[in-house]
């Protein structure tokens, strides 16, 4: 059971995370529809890779103190410098130090991505161009002064027809997408990656979920792609690792670009703001990495993935009455997207998620964070994190409540 109290509530503080007060209001009411079922963040607080916790609980002694690298840890750096170049499978014909390098992030990937926003605005870059549906890019860069542009994504895959761009777009891929879990073809990241060339567009790789799928399933690799296109210098791949071991508030990863612009990114940009923080972290994932229990753990969670994502679709046809194929539950990211029950596709899914929470004690999520964009047929989003019982008996409560297709 998650102690929701502990990890989402803060009964005293104000947050503006919409989820909080929906929560409160169900857990002080006390729990009417049963046992809260939370699908909408992709988060389950207890699942943490076992090993990874074991690595934190057998810390060096000179683990505590500042880094003087604002590359990170330089072990973990070393470490994340291969892991990166082995899981993305970059030719050999390009080389770490030359072609691409290496940091580790801190606080999550959000952050290397605004100091990159923060970096580019300063060269003139004022429009982000971000997949719709998709997630919060709008919030990272807008706050810089970015206007958000998107384009559309059909079925899972990115529709490149008619984008334009130019030397003042950010141009975000996010290959393995949230919310669809779909993986995007080589061949239209190829597109994109042309796209940005011909313009000179400054591009963002958003390769969150890339460890997260069945062993027998290959990610694209927009990375690999991207320095096949002889990309210039202005570009950033970020990979958070707290998906694929379950560890989000660790807020670790990697964030690789050119040299030069990693060198500008993390000496100056980020020193602005911060040294290299969560030391303890960094040593803990550096052991994690360097274990092939954590290349086991991740092939466990991916063929439990399967598992889950073809129960979930059978479900989602025998209890809730979705037609095959119409709700979208992808193999390279945790969740589902499914659209409205019927009778509520002209209202919003956000008076939706609150219906659902009262009725049956299951908040499910937001397929876009930009309310503006809605779409003629609104989804809300499943967080497949828990284990299948758990996501079962959510949709067998939606179905008991009345939200069939
Ligand atoms: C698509 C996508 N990108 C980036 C992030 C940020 O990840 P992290 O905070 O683990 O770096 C998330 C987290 O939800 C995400 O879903």
């Amino acid at each position: 059971m998650i102690p929701y109290p502990e990890v989402i509530v803060g009964t005293d503080l104000r947050t503006r995370f919409p989820d909080t007060e929906l929560v409160s209001e169900y857990l002080a009411a006390g729990s009417p529809a049963g046992e809260l079922i939370y699908l909408g963040f992709g988060e389950t607080w207890t699942k943490a890779a076992p090993g990874l916790t074991a690595a934190l609980a057998a810390l060096p002694t000179h683990a505590h103190g500042y880094i003087i690298s604002q590359y990170g840890l330089p072990r973990l750096q070393r470490v994340l410098r291969s892991y990166i170049t082995r899981t993305h499978g970059l030719a050999p014909e390009f080389s770490a130090g030359v072609d691409y390098e290496v940091a580790v992030t801190a606080g999550g990937t959000r952050n290397a991505m605004f100091d990159f926003g923060r970096m580019l605005r300063a060269d003139g870059a004022s429009t982000v161009l971000a997949p719709m549906p998709g997630w919060d890019y709008a919030g990272v860069f807008g706050p810089l002064g970015y206007r958000t542009r998107y384009y559309p994504v059909d079925r899972g895959q990115p529709v490149t027809d008619g984008l334009t761009m130019d030397r003042n777009t950010l141009l975000v891929i996010n290959a393995q997408h949230n919310p669809t879990g779909a993986n995007w073809r080589p061949e239209l990241i190829r597109e994109l990656l042309a796209f940005a060339r011909a313009a000179g567009a400054a591009v963002l790789l958003d390769d969150a979920y890339f460890g997260v799928h069945d062993p027998e399933q290959t990610p694209t690799s927009a990375l690999s792609l991207l320095l096949q296109e002889t990309p210039g210098s202005r570009w950033l791949a970020v990979r958070s690792l707290g998906k694929q071991f379950h560890c989000s508030g660790w807020g670790i990863g990697a964030a690789t670009a050119d040299p030069r612009t990693l060198d500008a990114l993390v000496n100056r940009w980020q020193f602005q703001r911060s040294f290299a923080s969560a030391i303890p972290l960094q040593e803990a994932m550096a052991s994690w990495l360097a274990d092939p229990a954590s290349e086991r753990y991740l092939a466990e969670q991916g063929r439990a993935h399967s598992v889950k994502r073809a129960a979930v679709q059978e479900s989602l046809c025998s209890d809730l009455g979705y037609p095959p194929d119409m709700a979208q539950v992808g193999e390279f990211a945790p969740f589902a997207r499914i659209p409205l029950p019927r009778a509520h596709r002209d209202g919003s899914v956000l008076q939706f998620r609150h219906e659902c929470l009262r009725k049956t004690g299951v908040l499910v999520g937001v397929d876009r964070w930009d309310a503006e964009n809605s779409d003629r047929s609104p989804c809300y989003r499943l967080y497949l994190g828990p284990e299948l019982p758990v996501i079962i008996e959510a949709i067998t409560r939606m179905g008991r409540a009345g939200y069939g297709y």
